[in-house]
């Protein structure tokens, strides 16, 4: 009976020295489950790469996070399938860049019932569908901002924007995906701050280019055929677009910042070069670095138990030199 005794305290204290090296001496691997809206996305393209970047520097020998980004390829029903794949495969925490804002609720439904907490980035759901758990964040940007700033870059021009004179800023107003309230918002606070100005605005043509740089350049071609010198200003809802609208300003022999002005938004490498030697009037920075960094720091915070704010804004800043 003492040998017995003796025999389950040595193997109980084998197993418990064994328990304290997993747990103590190695390293804890975090899973974290990434689905990005379309890998084809020039601003979605810096931003992951961004976020991929920052979580290795986060990486130590003590802690390693193992992050897995996918492609929904703009379809709802690949997301979700990605994000029930993440679940089954028990992620510690997920970063989704939403194909549809609509689909938060049931993402997050999805996400509670498994206990796994989500970052949701770029693409805002609702108040409401935000309040429907405490294990859920917004990492992104006031599109507000992001357009009353475009509109003060055309408001603060020597001539107000009216480039041909006629006491009229006529404008052409390519949009992204009208889904997307940094669409909206852009569409309706660009115009705002000019209005705002007591500036008289004459809208010419609004069409969607879903955030896509040969859309832009397609759209441009097609306003600029229609309407001639009639246009002061091509607002872009981002660089993208705006660089294609550069391309169709130039195939049209018009000259940015002498009879036309074109502003985007993100502040995309080129388009900054663009701004540089006055092939665009300007752009906005949208922080992809920042908000990436602000990202992974929620994902971790969730993973660590730590409380995260409902929403988390990184502000925008104008682009004109
Ligand atoms: C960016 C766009 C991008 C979109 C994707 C926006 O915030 O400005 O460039 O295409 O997000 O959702």
């Amino acid at each position: 009976m003492k040998k017995f005794l003796a025999l389950v305290l040595a193997l109980a204290m084998i197993f418990a020295l064994v328990g304290c090296a997993g747990g103590g001496g190695g390293v804890k691997t975090y899973k974290v489950g990434v689905s990005i809206y379309k890998f084809d996305d020039n601003f979605m393209t810096v931003y992951r790469n961004e976020l991929d970047a920052y979580f290795k520097t986060l990486n130590t020998d003590k802690v390693k996070y193992d992050v897995t980004i996918q492609d929904a390829n703009n379809d709802m029903n690949t997301q979700s399938a990605q994000v029930d794949a993440f679940i089954a495969q028990k992620v510690d925490v997920m970063i989704i860049n939403l194909v549809q804002s609509t689909a938060a609720d049931s993402i997050t439904q999805k996400a509670k019932a498994a206990n796994i907490p989500v970052v949701y980035i770029n693409r805002q759901p609702s108040d409401d569908d935000m309040a429907k758990w405490d294990r859920i964040t917004y990492v992104g940007a006031d599109a507000r901002q992001s357009g009353t700033f475009q509109g003060e870059i055309i408001r603060d021009l020597p001539n107000h924007g009216d480039a041909n004179g006629d006491g009229v800023v006529s404008y052409v107003m390519i949009m992204g995906d009208p889904e997307n309230v940094d669409a909206q918002f852009r569409t309706e606070y660009s115009i705002k701050a000019l209005t705002d100005a007591g500036i008289k605005v004459e809208e010419l043509f609004k069409q969607r280019g879903d955030w896509d740089q040969a859309k832009g350049q397609e759209l441009a071609a097609t306003a600029l055929a229609q309407f001639g010198t009639k246009i002061d200003v091509i607002f872009c809802n981002n660089d993208a677009m705006a660089l294609g609208a550069a391309q169709a300003i130039t195939a049209a022999g018009r000259t940015v910042g002498k009879d036309i002005y074109l502003v985007g938004v993100d502040a995309l490498d080129e388009a900054v070069a663009l701004v540089k030697s006055g092939g665009m009037t300007g752009t906005v920075l949208n922080d992809a670095v920042g908000q990436s960094h602000a990202a992974v720091d929620a994902a971790i915070k969730f993973i660590n138990g730590q409380p995260v704010d409902k929403i988390i804004m990184i502000d925008y800043q104008k682009v004109t030199v």
